[in-house]
């Protein structure tokens, strides 16, 4: 990023928007699951939440992956049709499924037999059908962060195979559901095709299994996952969506010709979109290191603090010779840290500090901790 006046202008911490890249990234996502005519992406909105990013979203003809009443209620607000909702999560409150009837959601991805009991409740109090996919801890290991995987038998998400026939022959005492699909979702920031393509086998088999019980299903939906390059967002902008469309069109079996795939894409959409801004409060000296202190703290941006996750961080003020430094925030907390031993242009007060690739999980988990203001947000190429 280039120190513009305007840039110099923001007030700090704020995330910058770049949606010129948001356009170019949409582009690339709808051309290549384009390749494919049974596949469908779903934005999944937990990544941000941001309105202005939403209507961008759905003007290329994304669906929304939801996780709340409150983000369906979002999604219905910027354009996305209840039809191509779907929703997720292991504890749907009633007041959530109540709004996602409203909408008339395309699905809802269920993960224990007792939400389908209420779902059914629910439904039958207004009279409706809702459509259901039961999703599947598949047992398959995404090989990330433990705190961002989701598919192995240890974690709450999704029905276990083992209680799969159980789920099955409870369906037909429930008349307000209707069985359309299965999900899955293993996990976050996956780069590594082989564990897409062990989900696709797993599919296969479990698809193999329902078939043997004259079960044929009109969609499945492998959740979201596909990881981005945090090492060189200049040089890698956009995520290998070409590597991840074609790996689930080789190795997964549709069971029929029609059968409609769906995706859950949340992090490879708007994470390079966006950056972190923020300004230097203080250089301090350390015994041994030199501490850059900045205006935006872990509250702006959780991801260092809670996953060790690496942002790229640049100081666009200065073209002084390399330093190290620790990168912190203000709050009283060890973890309030955005980098250790980071090489920056020698840094003073009052230089702009620009923290990468951080459009998504970023500003929608952002908190007030300390009382400290929410962050502000810009656009660039509105
Ligand atoms: N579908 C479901 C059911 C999910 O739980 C998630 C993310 C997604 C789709 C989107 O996954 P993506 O394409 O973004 O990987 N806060 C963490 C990431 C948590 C992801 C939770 N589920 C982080 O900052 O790394």
């Amino acid at each position: 990023m280039q120190l513009t006046e305007k840039i110099n202008a923001l007030q700090t911490p704020c995330y910058l928007y770049n949606l010129t890249l948001l356009r170019k990234t949409l582009q690339k996502v709808t051309e290549e699951a384009g390749r494919y005519p049974a596949f469908h992406v779903h934005y999944a909105i937990k990544a941000n939440a941001n309105p202005v990013l939403l209507k961008v979203i759905r003007e290329y003809g994304l669906g929304a992956d939801c996780v709340s009443g409150n983000e369906i209620k979002r999604a219905v607000e910027c354009g996305f049709p209840g039809n191509a909702i779907v929703y997720a999560g292991v504890g749907k409150s009633d007041e959530e499924i109540r709004t996602a009837l409203q909408e008339d959601i395309f699905c809802f991805n269920c993960e224990s037999l007792p939400e389908i009991r209420i779902i059914n409740e629910l439904a039958a109090q207004v009279n409706k059908k809702a459509h259901i996919a039961l999703r599947i801890n598949p047992n398959v290991d995404a090989h990330t962060h433990h705190y961002i995987t989701t598919g192995i038998e240890e974690n709450k998400f999704g029905i276990y195979l083992c209680d799969l026939d159980q789920v099955l022959a409870e369906l037909p005492s429930l008349p307000h559901v209707k069985l359309t699909g299965l999900h899955f979702h293993i996990g976050s920031q996956i780069t590594d095709m082989t564990v897409f393509r062990s989900l696709c086998l797993k599919a296969n088999e479990i698809q193999q299994y329902l078939k043997n019980r004259g079960i044929v299903l009109p969609h499945i939906n492998f959740g979201g996952g596909l990881g981005i390059d945090y090492n060189n967002p200049h040089a890698e902008p956009i995520a290998d969506f070409a590597s991840y469309f074609s790996t689930f069109a080789r190795h997964f079996d549709p069971t029929s010709p029609n059968q409609q795939v769906h995706f859950e894409l949340g992090r490879s959409v708007v994470a390079h979109c966006g950056d972190l801004l923020s300004r230097v409060l203080y250089v301090k000296e350390g015994k041994n290191k030199k501490f850059v202190i900045l205006d935006a703290g872990m509250n702006d941006l959780l991801r260092p603090a809670l996953y060790q996750a690496f942002h790229k961080i640049e100081n666009i003020s200065s073209r002084l010779p390399e330093e190290k430094y620790d990168v912190v925030g203000p709050i009283c907390e060890s973890s309030d840290c955005f980098g250790k031993d980071v090489t920056l242009t020698q840094t003073t007060r009052g230089d702009l500090i620009v923290i990468h690739s951080a459009g998504a999980y970023g500003e929608t988990m952002a908190s007030r901790y300390n009382l400290r203001n929410l962050p502000g947000y810009y656009f660039e190429g509105m």
